[in-house]
This record gives structure tokens, C-alpha cells and sequence, in this order.
């Protein structure tokens, strides 16, 4: 039999651990692993001495996101560029229905933006950010349509923004048809008073942000979702999305060892970059909610990525030019009129890889775990996604263990002119990335054409 692709001599890893040998390529999926594969193939690859894994599913990004009045810079050509070339396969993105959107209108909506642009795969989550007879009759036919988890809102007042009866209704509903939740925990309504008395106070640089959404704001509204989750019960799936404290984390811990399946999701930015970037001149880059926090609840997150508490990373990708950042002036404008959001899809390998692995914080086990393997249980896309075995797609990312690179804004390839890690080199780099048996991604060049990614329905979480 004739295979479309062969790598040679990989050194394959999965949640299941190394594995030395080839593999081979039929229709898109992965036909067969074995010591040593001799059959025909249209092309044969070898490559030793490489890492390959499974392609990243990035849980967490918002191409084209129309929020604080701006639309995000990546949309969903450059947005999965940056993806793919970050050895990132798959993402799932963010349906958001206009105000008084019918779901069902925003999903088209959303399928028509995407479809001729995608270069990765991609499904979809549905932010809700209001309640209303309609919406909550759309929840079963969203999640029949394959978007089965929806993200609430505790914070961005007169934006997202829901209450404590919205939340629970919702959390109600959604569970009863076996979707998953994911929250953004903060409190909105105190993070507004602080806005508006710093505001009062003339205190408008950058590092406000962070004094207007202190840590506890976080670990309040998780605790208190948690409560109000646990009342509907423990069919509940939920996950706290981009967390940014160790507290936060451990308060969802504490539910899931009483049985809950709560979760939480991190995003690199939190593992790496501390409130300190908001000073800088260029600190208006670095504004992003949750805000960056100090190095003592870096240092806590990483342990719990070791520990397996931390369940996946996402990047919650939301690119702002220069420009959409300082809203079209020369100075920067106050912090509360910054768009919130950083760039990240194309680095969390690279980050993950380095920081993590190398330096011996996490395993390479962990490290798939939470890039490929837990985003695609939590998202209904297993096994189809996120596992090594014959009739699973053929998604992969392929690493040289041992190349240097410095994270600039010209070896990366977001719409915007910089890059958020422009002082950080690490040693590990993804130099070609394989969806669905094609070489989409090879030494720096994205070949893959724009349109080329699929729609991949979520089906009701397996694992979870
Ligand atoms: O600052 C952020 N995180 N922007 C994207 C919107 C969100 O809350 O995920
Ligand atoms: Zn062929
Ligand atoms: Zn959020
Ligand atoms: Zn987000």
C-alpha cells in the first residue's frame, strides 16, 4: 500500500510517553507507527535528532475580535498564520454575538468570517454576554451545530459583563445538555469603582490596570462561581479560563477532589511576565485582563503546571496594532482605554518547550498534556485531535531541540510590528508543522493556502 507521507526516524512524543520509529501517512491521518516502515510513499522525511509532537491545540484565541470598540489586528488569515507557524494545528476561537444576536445568527456569522480565511483547524466557542428566552433556547441547537462550550463573563461591565442570577441560569441550562463552561473570573463591578476612583485621582499610566484588578478580585469571582456552580450540581463542566493566580487554581483543585470537573486554564504570558512590563514606556503592549501579576504567583503557576492542577494553556490571542493600543494618538491614552489583550498563539511551544521542559519545570508528558492532549477532551475533539494513534488527524509539530532564537517581531508573524517577549531567546524551535498529512509549515515559511483549515465540531466532552 502507498502512503502520502513517511517520517523517518522520529523521536515521537505523547502523554503516553517517547517513542522511537516512523510514521506513516494516508488521506490526512495517521495510518501507522512501527519500529521501521519500508512501504512506498509519495514522500519520505527524515528526521533525526527531532522532537515531534502532537499539534498544538490552542484553546484560547480571538482572531477578529470586535471588543473596546476595536477589531483585532490578526483575523483569521494572520492570526492562524502565527498559529501553524508556531506549530499550533488547531485552535478554537470565540463566536461573539452582536448585542441582540440571535447564537444561531453569530454562528454563521462567525463561519463565514473564518471558512475562507482559516489555515489551521478550527472549532468554536460561543461567548454569551446577555441572557434572554431566545439565548437560552439556542444553547441546544449551538451545541448540536458542534460549539459545545460557551464563555461567561464576571467582568468587563456594560461590555460581557453578567450577573449572579444570568450566571446561574446559564450554568443551568448549558449543563443540561451536557456543554462546558468557561468563565472569566474577576469582579467586574468593584474592578469598576477602583477604575473610577483612580481615574478621580488623575493615577491614569499603564500599571493602574494592574492596581484596578488586584489578585483577590480574581480569586473572589472564582470562588464564587465555584460556589454557584457546585449548586447546580456535579454534572457541571467548567473551566476558569486564563487564570492568573495560584489561589485561583487552588480553590478549583479543592472542588475537583470533591468530585467536581472544574478546571482551570493558564496562559503563558501569566508564566512569564510580571507587572514590572507595565512600566515600561511601552508598558500599554502589556495591558491585558487578567493583568500581569508579580513573580511570586509566576513562580506558583508553573508549580502547579508540574503538579497537573493547572489543566490546560491557552493564549488567549488578541492582537492590537500600535496604533488600536494608543487609540490613534501620539501619547498613550489611560489605562482604561486600552484595548485589552497580547499576542501569543506562535510562541507557547517555543515558551513551553524552553522555560518549561528544558529547564526541567515540567515533563515533555506535561507538556503535551496540557497543549494538545486535556484542550482536546475538554473541547469534544478527541480522538479525532490531540492523540497519537491510526485514524487520528495527522497533526504535528516538529522541533529542533538544540535552535537558538530570540522571540523578536521579525521572526514572528502576527499584523503587528512588535512582540511582547523581544528580549527573550530560547533554545527549542518548531521548524515544520504537519496538518492533516500536509506540510503546512517549514523553516520559517507558512505554505499552507489561506482557506485551507477545516471547521472540526466539538462533540459533547468524552473525558470530562
Ligand atoms: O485581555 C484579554 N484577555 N483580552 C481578551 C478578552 C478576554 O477576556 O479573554
Ligand atoms: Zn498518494
Ligand atoms: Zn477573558
Ligand atoms: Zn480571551
Amino acid at each position: 500500500m502507498g502512503y502520502d507521507l513517511i517520517l523517518k526516524n522520529v523521536k515521537l512524543f505523547s502523554v503516553a510517553g517517547p517513542f522511537e520509529g516512523d510514521v506513516a501517512i494516508k488521506d490526512g491521518k495517521i495510518t501507522k507507527i512501527s519500529g521501521d516502515i519500508q512501504d512506498q510513499a509519495d514522500k519520505v522525511v527524515n528526521l533525526s535528532g527531532k522532537y515531534v509532537i502532537p499539534g498544538l491545540i490552542d484553546g484560547h484565541t480571538h482572531m477578529e475580535f470586535p471588543f473596546m470598540s476595536e477589531v483585532t489586528a490578526d483575523d483569521f488569515y494572520y492570526g492562524t498564520k502565527a498559529s501553524i507557524a508556531g506549530g499550533v494545528t488547531t485552535i478554537v476561537d470565540f463566536i461573539t454575538p452582536p448585542k441582540g444576536s440571535s447564537l444561531g445568527e453569530a454562528y454563521e456569522m462567525w463561519r463565514k468570517k473564518a471558512d475562507p480565511k482559516v489555515i489551521s483547524d478550527y472549532s468554536l466557542h460561543s461567548i454569551i454576554r446577555e441572557i434572554s428566552p431566545k439565548i437560552l433556547e439556542d444553547i441546544p441547537d449551538m451545541i448540536a451545530k458542534g460549539v459545545v462550550s460557551f464563555k461567561l463573563f464576571m467582568a468587563y461591565k456594560n461590555e460581557f459583563m453578567l450577573n449572579d442570577s444570568e450566571l446561574y441560569q446559564l450554568i443551568k441550562k448549558i449543563s443540561d445538555y451536557g456543554g462546558v463552561i468557561g468563565i472569566h473570573a474577576e469582579n467586574g463591578e468593584i474592578i469598576n469603582e477602583l477604575i473610577q476612583e483612580f481615574i478621580r485621582e488623575g493615577k491614569v499610566e499603564s500599571v493602574y490596570h494592574y492596581y484596578s484588578r488586584p489578585d483577590i478580585l480574581e480569586i473572589e469571582a472564582t470562588n464564587r462561581i465555584a460556589s454557584i456552580a457546585s449548586l447546580v450540581g456535579k454534572h457541571v463542566k467548567m473551566y476558569i479560563v486564563h487564570t492568573s493566580t495560584g489561589e485561583a487554581v487552588d480553590i478549583i483543585t479543592s472542588y475537583r477532589k470533591e468530585g467536581f470537573k472544574f478546571f482551570n486554564e493558564t496562559a503563558p504570558h501569566y508564566l512569564m511576565l510580571n507587572t514590572e512590563y507595565l512600566k515600561r514606556p511601552d508598558g500599554y503592549r502589556f495591558v491585558m485582563s487578567p493583568p500581569l501579576r508579580s513573580d511570586e504567583q509566576r513562580t506558583k503557576l508553573w508549580m502547579r503546571l508540574a503538579s497537573g492542577d493547572i489543566y490546560t494553556v491557552g493564549s488567549d490571542h488578541c492582537v492590537y496594532s500600535d496604533a488600536q493600543k494608543k487609540r490613534y494618538k501620539d501619547d498613550v491614552p489611560p489605562f482604561h482605554e486600552i484595548p485589552n489583550g497580547v499576542p501569543g498563539t506562535e510562541t507557547i511551544l517555543p515558551l513551553l518547550f524552553y522555560f518549561g521542559v528544558k529547564r526541567g519545570i515540567i515533563s515533555m508528558e506535561r507538556f503535551i498534556e496540557v497543549t494538545s492532549y486535556n484542550p482536546a477532551r475538554l473541547f469534544g475533539l478527541y480522538p479525532r485531535k490531540g492523540s497519537i494513534m491510526p485514524g487520528a488527524d495527522a497533526d504535528f509539530a516538529v522541533i529542533d531541540p538544540n535552535r537558538r532564537v530570540k522571540l523578536s517581531a521579525d521572526v514572528l508573524h502576527s499584523n503587528i510590528n512588535y512582540s511582547i517577549y523581544d528580549d527573550v531567546e530560547v533554545e527549542g524551535w518548531n521548524i515544520m508543522t504537519i496538518r492533516r498529512g500536509e506540510i503546512v509549515y517549514e523553516e520559517g515559511q507558512v505554505i499552507a493556502k489561506k482557506g485551507s483549515g477545516t471547521y472540526i465540531p466539538g462533540k459533547t466532552p468524552v473525558m470530562v
